[in-house]
């Protein structure tokens, strides 16, 4: 029997390239979508050759060909390359000029930069020889490859069957541009502001979402907040009227790279049957962080891009009073000037208490995420979130804003059976204050601490069940 073919398309994916949970997702899904599918799915994925990839010099690559695509009147050159990890074909475009910078993103000329890869990736599927039965493209940057198959290539012999499913990790970030580079750079024609103009602008989500055979997003409730103008910077009424091709699906993260029993990057190993080691990882993230040594105080922890919509202004208005109280604060992170200089300066205002790190470091999270016995999470809104899952899994019981994946993945210990966190839903301060006092009381509590981070590392976070949600969206996609 044929297998199913599952292309997918984006900027990032663990470990070739990352910037944040795009990456992750990327880096596990396909992996745990093969596994779910019985043999009966050939997923694989195509995405930018960044020039750190070939910096590290880390990754043996197949060279398949060099060649020269068309962008509007652009002729552009294109290499692919391709290399097999844990089980899953990657294909990687190469063009220096466009992808050898020190940032995946950020560049003056992103919508240029990835209106190229969208191109390249349609002209590619006949040099790889695979034209997938479904393109699943993520986030705007791959939006461009749903519109060009809904527009043009949909009409060409082998893309005709093709179908599409578009992916919003976070609704925040869209491609807005202006009309004026629809030809010259999006090689697209006015006939197309059809589908991607949204007031009086070129919106390549909008686009995508017009055009994909399925729309999904990555937690049932932020499916259900961006139909609502709070939460949709601006695409309510797009959704609104595609809401019948619009799911929701939680994330799930790599349980054997996340793993307390078998990582090599924390200081010592524990389980949920044995949480001995977790004392020692504590013991040394206070020693690495500077902070004092003390076996009976609640270390916190915030591991987090320091931006507006993660809630830092919270954390902000109550880190005072919650300091007054004996804590202990580690914050791993990098992002916005305003809430830099608010961690460094509460770090030397409370040294031995607090300890800031204005980096993003894989090795370094994973020492706090085994260390700490509290993540806070208090965001504004959260499309999934994958470190309250990390953080649970390494028995940190998670403080979160009941919002999106938060509010999917999260339960208050108040819940109706028992929960897996502590909660709150107002964005207020003094909400947050009052989920970090209650898990503080329930910290004091040793026997009953100890129980509850051991059911915290045990809620299964893998993706074995979502993985049978995104292949029951492909069965209707296709059938
Ligand atoms: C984005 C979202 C985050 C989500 C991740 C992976 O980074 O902000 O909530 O977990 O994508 O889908």
């Amino acid at each position: 029997m044929r297998k199913t073919r599952i292309l997918f398309v984006a900027s990032e994916a663990v470990p070739f390239a990352s910037s944040g949970g795009l990456g992750d997702v990327i880096g596990s899904l396909p992996a745990a979508l093969t596994a779910a599918g019985n043999e009966k799915l050939d997923v694989r994925v195509i995405m930018p050759f960044y020039g750190s990839m070939e910096e590290s010099g880390e990754y043996k690559l197949t060279k398949l060909c060099e060649t020269y695509i068309n962008l509007s009147w652009r002729r552009q050159y294109l290499g692919i390359y391709t290399l097999e990890h844990r089980g899953v074909r990657y294909y990687f475009l190469d063009n220096e000029y466009y992808f050898k910078r020190p940032a995946l993103y950020g560049s003056f000329d992103d919508g240029e930069r990835y209106a190229f890869f969208c191109k390249a990736v349609m002209e590619s599927l006949p040099i790889i020889d695979f034209f997938p039965d479904i393109l699943h493209a993520h986030d705007w940057q791959s939006a461009l490859t749903v519109i060009y198959l809904r527009r043009r290539y949909g009409l060409m012999d082998g893309y005709r069957d093709i179908k599409s499913v578009f992916t919003i990790h976070n609704i925040a970030y869209q491609g807005v541009y202006g009309h004026e580079i629809l030809g010259d750079v999006f090689d697209l024609s006015p006939s197309d502001l059809e589908v991607v103009d949204y007031n009086g602008a070129i919106n390549l989500m909008k686009g995508a979402i017009v055009c994909a055979s399925a729309v999904s997003t990555v937690s049932p409730t932020y499916a259900n907040e961006i139909l609502f103008p709070t939460y949709s910077n601006g695409l309510h009424f797009v959704l609104e009227h595609n809401k019948g091709k619009l799911r929701g699906i939680l994330n799930g993260i790599d349980t054997d790279y996340y793993n307390p029993e078998t990582d090599r990057e924390i200081f010592a190993n524990y389980s949920a049957g044995d949480l001995q080691g977790k004392a020692e990882d504590k013991r040394q993230l206070q020693l690495l962080a500077g902070l004092e040594e003390r076996e009976d105080v609640p270390l916190l922890a915030i591991i987090s891009r320091l931006a507006g919509h993660k809630g830092i202004d919270l954390v902000m208005g109550m880190a005072e009073r919650m300091l007054s109280g004996d804590v202990q604060l580690v914050v791993l992170g990098q992002g916005e000037h305003i809430y830099e200089s608010f961690f460094k300066d509460l770090a030397a205002r409370y040294p031995g208490k607090v300890c800031t790190m204005l980096t993003y470091d894989k090795a370094l999270s994973k020492k706090i995420y085994a260390g700490a016995d509290m993540f806070l999470m208090p965001s504004k809104s959260e499309p999934c979130g994958l470190a309250q899952m990390i953080a649970s899994r390494y028995g940190t019981v998670p403080i979160v804003r009941e919002t999106g994946g938060l509010f999917d993945s999260i339960r208050d210990i108040g819940w109706q059976g028992g929960g897996n966190g502590f909660t709150f839903a107002p964005y207020s301060d003094a909400e947050l204050l009052g989920a970090v006092w209650r898990a503080c009381y329930t910290y004091g509590d040793k026997a009953a601490w100890k129980e509850l981070a051991e059911k915290v590392m045990r809620v299964d976070f893998s993706w074995q069940t979502s993985a049978k949600r995104y292949i029951d969206m492909y069965n209707d996609v296709l059938s």
